[in-house]
């Protein structure tokens, strides 16, 4: 439990407390979020209490990054919950702007990462990425902390997040955290609450999947008869569509067509109302 916390609604409010703490010499960390909050989440807020002084959370449901046939109206929303689990995380500050803070009338401006974010999620979800990097590029300038901490379970968001804040000069340290999981390797997400039973048992197959995805291309078979193999292995194992499973360069996600550079497996599966993505490393070639 942190010595004390407090809800800020206003960026005013936001930016007088962080440059307060930084003026007495403390290392701010920021962990954005869109609440529905589970193990993940207070992942990111452990590494900033660890890796920082001052915790700062900030629960949004940004519509910019909704599809118009997503889950915005549905998506997971309980404002007490998360706050309980904020405090009993110890997190000192949380900000919570009310849509019109942060998009006021005559909101006009875009952030676009080209490259990255139109590839894997920017090709199935036209529009998402530019709603996640405006909005956390609003996020990072607003609170002006010194670090900020992403879930390694969306991958291609946090390398979309490194090269935004490296292109825009943003002066913030991002630091990715490893994916929690389930005990039998589901990666933990808001949306696995749209899982029927049936379907949460089917559900870590994609997690089995790609690690032996990654074990294959590691042990030297070839990247796409490995990838063709973990899409069929996925619509075997009982998901309705794969919209891809594939190796990429872990830096700039393009295609792995050397396997002895860093990689990456990535996937994206529809299973009923949810749409799971999962990724993981292709550890060095034997
Ligand atoms: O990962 C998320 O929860 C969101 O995409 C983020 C980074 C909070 C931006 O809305």
């Amino acid at each position: 439990m942190a010595d004390s916390f407090e809800i800020v609604r206003t960026i005013e409010a936001l930016r007088a407390r962080v440059r307060a703490w930084q003026h007495d010499g403390h290392r701010v960390g920021l962990v954005p979020t869109m609440g529905g909050l589970h193990a993940g989440h207070l992942a990111l807020v452990q590494a900033s209490r660890k890796q920082t002084d001052k915790t700062v959370a900030t629960l949004f449901v940004n519509p910019k990054q909704f599809g118009p046939s997503e889950d915005f109206e549905s998506y997971p929303r309980d404002e007490e919950r998360d706050v309980k689990l904020f405090t009993d995380e110890g997190t000192h500050l949380l900000f919570v702007p009310p849509t019109g803070e942060m998009y006021p009338d005559g909101f006009s401006t875009s952030v676009s990462v080209a490259n990255i974010g139109g590839i894997l999620e920017g090709e199935y979800r036209p529009g998402f990425f530019t709603g996640v990097a405006t909005v956390v590029t609003k996020l990072l300038l607003q609170a002006g902390a010194d670090q900020a901490f992403f879930g390694e379970k969306d991958y291609q968001q946090l390398q979309v997040i490194n090269r935004l804040v490296t292109d825009l000069n943003i002066p913030v340290e991002i630091s990715g955290v490893a994916t929690v999981r389930e005990n039998d390797g589901l990666a933990l997400s808001s949306r696995n609450q749209y899982l029927t039973p049936q379907e949460r048992g089917t559900a870590p197959a994609l997690y089995k999947t790609i690690t032996d995805v990654a074990e294959k291309i590691k042990h030297g078979e070839n990247v796409s008869n490995a990838e063709v193999w973990g899409s069929e292995t996925l619509i075997a194992a009982g998901f309705e569509s794969v919209d891809y499973v594939s190796a990429r360069d872990a830096h700039t996600l393009e295609p792995l067509v050397d396997p002895r550079k860093t990689g990456r497996v990535l996937a994206a599966a529809k299973l009923g109302k949810a749409r799971l993505i999962d990724n993981v490393p292709i550890a060095d070639p034997i």
